[in-house]
């Protein structure tokens, strides 16, 4: 089974093609992302007019390559799939109506995919991971944890009640006069600073729900860049090493909880696994620190290739080409949806769902 897929939903314009040859078995035979890097570097930040703009010029030459480089036509597809939703409107437009007219003009099914699926099944592409198993999502968009138990079966345990974790590295680095994206920047930075200079906060520190915050820690490092000097290399250096190890701390005290109810839920697993995967998987403290945790806890710790952790089409391509094999698709009037959280039951939850420019 094949499918073609295209992902539009933030600032990268993706396609590729998965082939699924049974459960837990799936081959990328292409995957073209084109990340829109240039166009927004100026603002800091995704700016969404500029980003639908893009993703309507880049589409149709990102689609030909991942037919190109997959040695396929349209006609060797047994779906067509879009992104469609959660993200920013304007490009999630721009990819279902593609995935639609080549679905309609095909006569092949079509699938609108959830972009958080997309991330939730990646374990099962990559690496043939079973069910169920713990998914840490830690981009620009999203921070969640989510118990994926299956295709179409997820429970989201943490949110972040604030900003996504990636907004807040990507916060910290306009603070303090760096490069956007922020991330890679900052954790630069960090590896030459004090991690011990600067007292952060650790947001939500012994509270019993699973949830995540930024918001404090981001409000604690704007009060100490009043502080520096900012032309001071070490003063700089010492900001983002402390902000780091605030964001370690936080994370392996929240995620801690979830490893436990995951353990307290399913006793007899006798190798449970985490998944990560977003962006802020890239950064090496923070990889390091959930490797140590997993084993500590007797998780087996999987992060996928970075290229398929960040934003893909081969991971909506998947997910599509999963619930095929369940015997679903989508009506050509289906529509977009900027905020979709994968966990339906579990609205009300503020922050649910979420996805939107960085900055
Ligand atoms: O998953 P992603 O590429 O895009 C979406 O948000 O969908 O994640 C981008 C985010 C940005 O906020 C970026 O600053 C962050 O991931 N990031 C990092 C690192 N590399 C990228 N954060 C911390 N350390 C890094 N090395
Ligand atoms: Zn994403």
């Amino acid at each position: 089974m094949r499918v073609l897929a295209i992902e539009t939903s933030c600032d990268e314009t993706a396609a590729a093609v998965v082939e699924r040859s049974g459960a837990f078995d799936g081959r990328i035979l292409s995957n073209i992302i084109y990340s829109q890097f240039k166009e927004h570097e100026a603002f800091g930040g995704v700016v969404p007019e500029i980003a639908a703009r893009a993703h309507a010029e880049l589409i149709e030459p990102v689609i030909r390559r991942a037919l190109q480089e997959a040695g396929c036509t349209l006609s060797d597809m047994d779906a067509i799939a879009a992104t469609s939703g959660p993200g920013l409107i304007g490009g999630l437009i721009v990819g279902v109506m593609a995935a639609k007219a080549m679905a309609a003009s095909s006569g092949k099914p079509f699938l609108g995919i959830n972009h958080l699926e997309g991330h939730a099944l990646t374990a099962g592409l990559t690496d043939g991971i079973h069910f169920p198993y713990l998914l840490l999502l830690v981009s620009g968009g999203h921070t969640q944890v989510l118990l994926v138990k299956g295709v179409g079966d997820y429970e989201r345990w943490a949110t972040t009640i604030d900003d996504a974790l990636g907004e807040a590295f990507d916060k910290t680095a306009k603070l303090l006069g760096l490069q956007w994206p922020g991330g890679p920047e900052v954790e630069r930075r960090a590896a030459m600073g004090n991690p011990s200079r600067f007292a952060f906060p650790r947001p939500l520190k012994g509270e019993k729900r699973l949830d995540f915050s930024f918001s404090g820690l981001k409000t604690a490092v704007r009060m100490a860049s009043e502080t520096i000097d900012f032309t001071s290399e070490k003063d700089v250096a010492d900001i983002c090493a402390s902000f780091q190890q605030a964001v370690g701390d936080t994370l392996h005290e929240r995620l801690t909880r979830s490893l436990d109810a995951f353990r307290e839920r399913f006793p007899d697993a006798v190798e449970p696994v985490l998944v990560v995967a977003g962006g802020v998987a890239a950064n090496k403290a923070i990889r390091a620190m959930l490797t140590e945790l997993a084993a500590d806890k007797g998780f087996r710790f999987l992060a996928p290739p970075m290229n398929l952790c960040t934003d893909n089409a081969a991971m909506i391509a998947w997910a599509a080409a999963e619930r095929l094999a369940l015997g679903q698709s989508d009506p050509l009037d289906l529509v977009p949806r900027p905020r979709w959280p994968l966990d339906e039951a579990n609205v009300s939850t503020f922050g649910s769902g979420r996805k939107g420019p960085k900055a």
